[in-house]
């Protein structure tokens, strides 16, 4: 039997090169040769099983999708020089100082947000993804600017509970300013996973960390004016029904307003939302039309105008941001502490939501007449019909809430904004310019 096997084993498998002639150094290169196959087939077969395994495991198969997921694969953190580095971050230096963890520290808003907490004294450690929904590098470039004010990002994603958890084993945050979020309501299109991703399973794995920790900090998260979706009702109070998203975006924020409400019932988190409307200024977000239609304007490229029905104007409550980091700051200052801990509720908590606009909506005609003037060049525009993918024809905010309770007092115009946006936008874009030549 053995001796038959032997036989079949040597007879080749592409017929015609088999050679009667067997010298004895024919024989042992043919079994050198055979060892050499067996080899490259089982090389080739561990390989294909490593490629298998690589493309079946979950986070790799989600990669195409979800780029704000590449992210649970490549941060790094741990060690006593990075845990040295968080803390110090996190140390507040004046006598009355909070702690305060940022997620998208790196992003628009939490960059303002981090800078202005230093500033004044309070600890704070940033959080953040650095996914590529837009330009990384404009992320990067934020982290330098926070960097040199010693605040530090730590590069990890919230869905990341171990780190979480490693944060807050190392720093008793007092605080937790939540503004990490897939933003935007167009990208859902492309990549509706993303969504899912950060507004939804990624506030659920930060407030499962808070609600277990011990102290629990007391939360202040970004919601959005997109809550209110369809409503022709305006301006839009906090009361006004909310179950009209337009967007998924909108839909994952405003499940993601019942999913904070869930935590602060269930277990005593101290929990405030804040819908923001159209937030811009320095260091934005390019995927906003105050920050594409300069760039564009300034290429000479045309820039499209939505329009809606029967050539109804689409306007925005155009808020701000040092206006928006004031009042982060006071809702972080007048947030009560979180009642339960340890995972377990001791009495109510606290429990907010406020509208953060301006009160005075700018039709965005005139955002582009603002760009035009203070750019010195004529747009080119191309009316369109507003799209049915998630946008709205207007937002106007009531704020009469967050004044009564937070003291705010949007005092910025949009020609005194865009002025400041303007001088940062020429200012940082002939310094990546100059860099790159
Ligand atoms: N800017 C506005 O006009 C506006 C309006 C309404 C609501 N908001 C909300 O305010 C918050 C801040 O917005 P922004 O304009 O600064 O946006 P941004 O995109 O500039 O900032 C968000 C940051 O979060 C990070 N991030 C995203 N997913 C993450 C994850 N899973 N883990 C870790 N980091 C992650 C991103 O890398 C980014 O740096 C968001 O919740 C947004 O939805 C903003």
């Amino acid at each position: 039997m053995s001796k038959q096997m032997s036989h079949l084993d040597n007879i080749p498998s592409t017929p015609g090169k088999f050679k009667m002639e067997k010298s004895p150094f024919v024989h042992n290169r043919l079994r050198w040769h055979s060892s050499l196959a067996k080899l490259a087939f089982w090389s080739f077969i561990f390989l294909g099983l490593i490629l298998i395994f690589f493309f079946r495991s979950p986070s790799s198969n989600s990669l195409p999708q979800d780029p704000s997921r590449r992210s649970l694969r490549t941060y790094n953190w741990g060690g006593p020089a990075w845990e040295k580095r968080v803390r110090s971050s996190a140390r507040a230096r004046s006598r009355n100082g909070i702690s305060v963890l940022v997620t998208g520290a790196a992003g628009f808003v939490g960059t303002h947000v981090s800078a202005a907490l230093k500033r004044r004294g309070d600890g704070v450690l940033g959080l953040d993804n650095f996914n590529d929904y837009y330009d990384p590098s404009l992320k990067r470039a934020r982290q330098a600017l926070l960097e040199r004010s010693g605040v530090f990002i730590v590069e990890g994603d919230i869905n990341d509970s171990a780190l979480l958890k490693k944060l807050f084993e190392v720093v008793a945050f007092s605080h937790v300013m939540h503004l990490a979020a897939q933003a935007g309501v167009r990208y859902a299109m492309e990549n509706p996973s993303s969504y899912v991703h950060s507004n939804i399973a990624g506030l659920v794995s930060l407030l499962e960390v808070c609600k277990s920790a011990n102290p629990q900090p007391a939360i202040v998260w970004a919601s959005s004016s997109s809550v209110y979706g369809l409503n022709t009702k305006v301006p839009f109070s906090e009361k006004d029904r909310t179950d009209q998203p337009a967007s998924l975006y909108a839909a994952t924020k405003k499940a993601g307003e019942e999913i904070a409400h869930t935590y602060n019932h269930i277990y005593g988190l101290s929990l405030t939302g804040l819908r923001f409307f159209t937030v811009y200024g320095p260091w934005g977000r390019p995927d906003m039309a105050y920050f594409f239609f300069t760039r564009d304007i300034l290429k000479g490229k045309s820039i499209p105008i939505f329009e809606a029905a029967n050539h109804g104007t689409v306007a925005r409550d155009f808020t701000y941001i040092d206006d928006i980091v004031k009042v982060c700051l006071a809702a972080l200052d007048t947030a009560e502490k979180s009642t339960g801990s340890g995972g377990k509720k001791k009495g109510p908590a606290q429990l907010r939501v406020y509208n953060l606009g301006n009160t005075s909506p700018v039709p965005v005609s005139d955002l582009v007449s603002i760009l035009e003037r203070l750019l010195k060049v004529n747009a080119k525009m191309e009316i369109m019909k507003l799209p049915r993918n998630g946008d709205v024809q207007f937002t106007h905010a009531n704020i009469s809430l967050a004044r009564r309770e937070l003291g705010y007092k949007p005092s910025t115009d949009l020609q005194t904004g865009l002025k400041k946006f303007v001088r940062w936008y020429l200012s940082y874009y002939s310094g990546v310019e100059k860099a790159a030549s």
